[in-house]
């Protein structure tokens, strides 16, 4: 490709058969606003500068969701069609030569190779356009592709304007295409709206095109599941199913062990590291990385977390927004909740809850125990049933314990609380004052024993 790829995105229509409040490339399939899958392709073939995004309906919400790859945008005010979108663009695009590939924003599953080959079928048979297409065995809804009698594309025409004989046409146009930037703009004005929806077709290009002597060309897709553009939400459950197989698929190939994969969910962004184990029904979201040689158990869920090399993430486990360092073992039955640290190689076990709170390098908080805002030394172990009370019903108080401190089970730790290194609490004990490094900490009635108690109470009862 020698000249430069400009891109359009459209996406200003609402989408009304999604029965949505939300804009409809707003909403997510893969772990990913439809509006991302789309710009992450078209930032493969254009630089930001040269990816344009026509927004309409909740214009501020898709900028906002497309603001970070640094496009540019296109108001279209008004959605009077495919064709008007990019005329509302004319002033920004029209001084621009080269590719001028035009995509939908409800489409996330065109690969960026099969652009490519748009853009050099373009190219290379010096067409004025390109169009993508695919044969199908039920193309209701898509406009059919004409050819005459050497098979050159004369026209797309709409389903609604299509004659019987046209509508058994089973090459479909999948809305997509790659257009010579300067032959566009030359014709783009020829579009009018005499169809009975008044709107400014696109797919008039073809016709306008053919008929001005230049060539048009197509690329037809082996799989027409490929150009699947999202409509309903079944549609939208089907583009989710199709983008999570592809991304198990690219983990396993790359070396990861997902176990019965169909029942594992795994977002777009996720990275998982060589040779580690995903067990059935995890789900693994958002930004999460997770290193080599780990072990993710059945049912556990990861949310926007980082886990480092070698952990074991044990089964029905929750973890969020948290850093785990290599070796950890965290579950089963865990919740990390969010903004936590767990140090190298400490355990997390059963019923443990952690929120904001770091463990240090092989500190162990084996079952039943909450500790909030704290910051726990390395070594340390907090026994069965520890609680950090850090909420006042105010405001929120720190924990900070020790290095290679023992928290006795049962120990109820009232915020702002400092235990030293070493130190140990009593089991059972409601700590409220600093405890000194080394120290042993009692806060707990005495027990006192009356001998022959029961005994005599027994005895009482049979008189
Ligand atoms: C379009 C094509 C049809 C093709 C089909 C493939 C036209 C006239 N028809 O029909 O031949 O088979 O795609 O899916 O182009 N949009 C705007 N502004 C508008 C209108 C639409 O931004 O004024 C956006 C929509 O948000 C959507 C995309 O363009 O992302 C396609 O629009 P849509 O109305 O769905 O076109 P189709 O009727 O599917
Ligand atoms: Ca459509």
């Amino acid at each position: 490709m020698e000249s430069p790829v400009t891109v359009v995105i459209l996406a200003a229509g609402l989408g009304t058969r999604m029965k949505s409040r939300r804009a409809k490339v707003l909403h997510r399939a893969g772990g990913k606003a439809l509006i991302e899958h789309v710009l992450e392709t078209a930032l493969k073939l254009a630089p930001p500068e040269r990816v344009f995004v026509v927004v309409g309906h909740q214009a501020e919400n898709v900028r906002e969701a497309a603001a970070a790859c640094r496009v540019r945008f296109i108001e279209q005010a008004e959605q009077k069609g495919t064709g008007h979108a990019l005329l509302c663009g004319r002033d920004e695009l029209a001084g621009i030569g080269g590719h001028l590939l035009v995509l939908y924003g409800d489409c996330p599953l065109l690969r960026p190779e099969t652009l490519t080959a748009l853009v050099e079928k373009q190219a290379s048979g010096n067409a004025a356009c390109a169009l993508l297409t695919a044969m199908m065995d039920d193309p209701t809804g898509y406009g059919r592709v004409i050819r005459d009698a050497q098979g050159r594309v004369e026209a797309i025409v709409e389903q609604k304007a299509a004659t019987p004989a046209q509508l058994a046409i089973r090459e479909a146009n999948m809305g997509i295409y790659c257009f010579e930037a300067e032959l566009f703009w030359k014709y783009a004005g020829s579009i009018e709206p005499n169809n009975p929806a008044k709107e400014y077709y696109l797919t008039d290009m073809a016709e306008i095109l053919a008929r001005a002597g230049h060539s048009v060309e197509a690329v037809m897709l082996g799989d027409a599941r490929e150009a699947l553009g999202i409509n309903t939400r079944l549609e939208l459950a089907e583009v989710d199913r199709i983008l999570r197989t592809r991304t198990r698929r690219d983990l396993m190939l790359a070396g990861v062990t997902i176990e019965n994969p169909d029942t594992v969910t795994i977002d777009a962004g996720v990275s998982i590291g060589q040779d580690s184990v995903i067990g059935p029904f995890a789900q693994i979201l958002g930004k999460t990385v997770i290193g080599e040689n780990c072990r993710v158990g059945a049912c556990s869920i990861i949310v926007d977390s980082e886990i480092a090399e070698g952990v074991e993430i044990g089964p029905f486990t929750m973890v969020s927004r948290s850093v785990v360092e290599r070796d950890a073992v965290v579950g089963p039955f865990a919740r990390l909740r969010m903004e936590n640290r767990v140090g190298e190689g400490a355990h997390v076990g059963n019923f443990v809850e952690l929120k904001k709170t770091a463990l240090g390098a092989g500190a162990k908080a084996h079952h039943l125990a909450y500790l909030g805002d704290a910051s726990i030394g390395a070594k340390a172990n907090i026994g069965a049933g520890t609680i950090t009370c850090n909420y006042d019903g105010v405001h929120k108080h720190p924990t900070s314990i020790g290095k290679g401190a023992f928290i006795g089970s049962n120990s109820t730790l009232v915020a702002p609380l400092e235990i030293g290194d070493g130190a140990y609490t009593a089991a059972g004990s409601v700590i409220t004052q600093t405890v000194p490094a080394d120290a042993l900490a009692f806060g707990r009635a005495r027990q006192a024993n009356r001998e022959g108690w029961a005994r005599k109470r027994r005895e009482q009862g049979k008189k």
